[in-house]
Formats: C-alpha cells, structure tokens, sequence
C-alpha cells in the first residue's frame, strides 16, 4: 500500500471553486452524465416492474390467490423503494430524474405483459428479475471505484433483486 498523501491546500481550493455541483468534487471519479444516464434506464425499468407486479397483484387477489397476491404487493413495494432511490441519486448527480410515461417502456429493460395466468405471471416476472440481476451486475462492475456510493445503491438493489428472484422460484414450484 502506497504512504497516504493528502493534499488539503488543493482540496480546499477545489471544494471552494465549484460550489454548485453539490456532493460532486474533483475527487468524482466517474462520467456523472452517463452515470445519471444509467440511473435512468434502471429507474425506467423499476417503474416498469411496479407496474407489472401492480397488475399481477390485483389479477393474483381475484383469481383468489392470496399467498402469490401478497408476495407480489411485497415485490411492488420493494420495487418502488428503488425507484426512489434511484430518483433520489440522479438528483444528486446533478440530473433530472425521467419518469415521462412516454419514455418508460422504451427505457425500461424489463418488460410489461399482458399473460392471464398464475404461473405465467411468476414466469414473466422472474425472467424480468433475472434481467435485471444480469444488468445491475454490469453496472456495479462498469462503476467499479468510479462513483462507490451510486455502486452501493446498485448493490443494494442487486440483493433485493436476488431475494425477488429466490421467492419467485419457490412460489413457480409450489404453483406448478
Ligand atoms: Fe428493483
Ligand atoms: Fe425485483
């Protein structure tokens, strides 16, 4: 390990200078424009989930399926935490947070459905899980040492995103 040098005089002198751009400092190792730019299509996708397991919880509950509604209203939930949290980093960031309906779908990297079924509905909604695991896990790769708070928030969600994907294998093969 390298001896620790820190240079206060250049650091103060930087943190004075750039006053606007808030949280981000000279230090910023990543390209806050795209990073902004993926936050977004991860935001678009988990409004998209929401939606998705919104639809599935209500058509769940009255096919009179209540263990699978709940879980679903619970994956809902849990999606919508995200988003927020991801709203809440791209602000940070110092860019604005897209959720314009028109451009969900387009950015999302997960998909809406329309199936009618219990089992196509886990089915649908644990290929859309395992979608994003493989997604989230490139970008915590891609963030690396650049930006280490945007790569926790990701880290945060790859785990819930697991658990989502683990309650939803059980659930396809308790239904089946
Ligand atoms: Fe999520
Ligand atoms: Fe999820």
């Amino acid at each position: 390990m390298n001896e620790f040098k820190m240079d206060q005089e250049r650091i103060r002198q930087e943190a004075r200078a750039n006053i606007d751009k808030g949280p981000i400092t000279a230090s910023y190792g990543g390209d806050a424009e795209r990073v902004v730019q993926v936050c977004n299509q991860a935001l678009a996708s988990e409004i998209v989930c929401v939606l998705r397991y919104k639809r599935h919880y209500f058509t769940a509950a009255g096919l009179n399926s209540n263990e699978v509604a709940a879980e679903f209203l619970e994956h809902a939930n849990s999606e919508q935490e995200h988003a927020d949290m991801l709203a809440q980093r791209i602000v940070q960031l110092g860019g604005d947070p897209d959720l314009d309906p028109a451009n969900l779908a387009t950015r999302s990297v997960t998909d809406y459905d329309s199936v009618a079924g219990l089992r196509e509905m886990i089915t649908e909604d644990l290929v859309a899980e395992r979608v994003v695991i493989s997604t989230y896990t490139e970008i915590i790769r891609w963030l690396g040492e650049a930006d280490p708070t945007t790569r926790r928030i990701f880290e945060s969600l790859l785990a819930d995103e697991e658990e989502h994907a683990d309650d939803l294998q059980s659930l396809l093969e308790r239904v089946s």
